[in-house]
Formats: structure tokens, sequence, C-alpha cells
């Protein structure tokens, strides 16, 4: 060990340690604390406010909720997915009538991409989609979207826990 430690100066081990913590330091706080917020530009247009992606309350498939869920789908959704069953492309997000699928087309985890929304390390298409649209819809907004394009979309798997 001697022999080895003499090879390297103590004002070099400060410094390649001194950049170690520095570094790590520098990451937590410009990927954590600071993060800039993906969605800033779409927030000031809307007046939208984030709200924490948790998922929680999951309610039952009823023909309410899929009624729900469609005037949601309209309100909310079709301003970036184009309006349901006659849109291909040009809006900002893709069609959700087709059975094309950049990410899943499970029930469950469509349902949780709205929730938590696609932010740039998720996207495939380099365009984000902001937590539950940026809208500040509920939860049981969120599965009453889901279950109208499941009711409508037959290449979406349907969640077995859910009720018909
Ligand atoms: C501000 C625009 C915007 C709004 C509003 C929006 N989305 Fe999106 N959505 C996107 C974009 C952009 C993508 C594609 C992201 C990517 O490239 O990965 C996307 C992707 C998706 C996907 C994944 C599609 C796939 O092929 O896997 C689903 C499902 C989805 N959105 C559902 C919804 C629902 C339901 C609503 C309404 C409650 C909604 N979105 C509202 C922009 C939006």
């Amino acid at each position: 060990m001697d022999h080895l430690k003499r090879g390297v100066p103590n004002w070099l081990l400060f410094l390649f340690f001194g950049a170690l913590i520095g570094g790590g330091i520098k990451i937590i706080f410009l990927q954590g604390f600071l993060k800039e917020d993906p969605y800033i530009n779409y927030r000031l247009k809307t007046g939208a406010l984030y709200v924490s992606p948790k998922l929680s309350i999951i309610p039952l498939r009823t023909s309410e909720a899929i009624q729900k869920g469609e005037q949601i789908y309209e309100k909310v959704c079709s301003s970036c997915h184009g309006a349901y069953g006659s849109y291909k492309s040009g809006l900002v997000g893709p069609s959700l009538s087709d059975s094309q699928w950049l990410h899943s087309n499970s029930e469950k985890k469509i349902g949780r991409l709205v929730l938590n929304g696609i932010g740039a390390g998720k996207s495939i298409t380099g365009q984000l989609m902001p937590a539950r649209a940026g809208a500040s819809l509920s939860d049981s907004d969120v599965w009453s979207a889901v279950y109208f394009l499941s009711s409508q979309n037959s290449s979406i798997q349907k969640d077995s826990t859910s009720k018909k």
C-alpha cells in the first residue's frame, strides 16, 4: 500500500473525491429538487395545476362511467388526440382509436400513463403529455376516459379485475 500511496499526492486524492462528491450533489440538485417542470409552457397557457401522479381509486366499469369518459375524451383528450374515430394524425398526440400503441394496449397501463403523464424521459415521439392531461382530472375521471377508450377500441386489453 505504501508504495502506491507515495505515487498519489494528497491534493490529487482531494481533487478526485471532491469532484465525485461535488458531481453527486450537482446531480441531486439538478435532477431532483430544482428539476425543470417540463409542462411549464402548457401550464402557463392553460392555467392547469400540476396534480400529483398518484394512483388510487379505480371506479367500476359502468355505462355511466363510459359515458362520462366520452365527455372527458371530447372535452380534454381530443385537443391533442383528435375527435375519436376520425382522427389519424396532425395534432400533438397519436390516434387512440387505431390498434397501434406506442406504449401499451393494457387498460391498467394506459390509466397509469394518463395519471402520470409522459415526460421527456418516456416520450417516444418527443412530444409530452402532462399528468392527468394537464386538466386536474380526478382518478375516476381518468379511469372513465380509459373505459371509454376500451369500450370503443377492441385492441385495448381490458383489465380482468374490473367489472364488465
Ligand atoms: C397536451 C396534449 C395531450 C393531452 C391533452 C392528452 N394527451 Fe395523451 N398523449 C399526448 C402525447 C404527445 C402522447 C405521445 C407521447 C409519446 O410520444 O410517447 C400521448 C400519448 C397517450 C397515450 C399512449 C398512446 C400509445 O400509443 O401508447 C394514451 C393512451 C393517451 N395519451 C391517452 C390520453 C387520454 C385518455 C387523454 C385525456 C384524458 C389524453 N391522452 C390527453 C398528448 C396529450
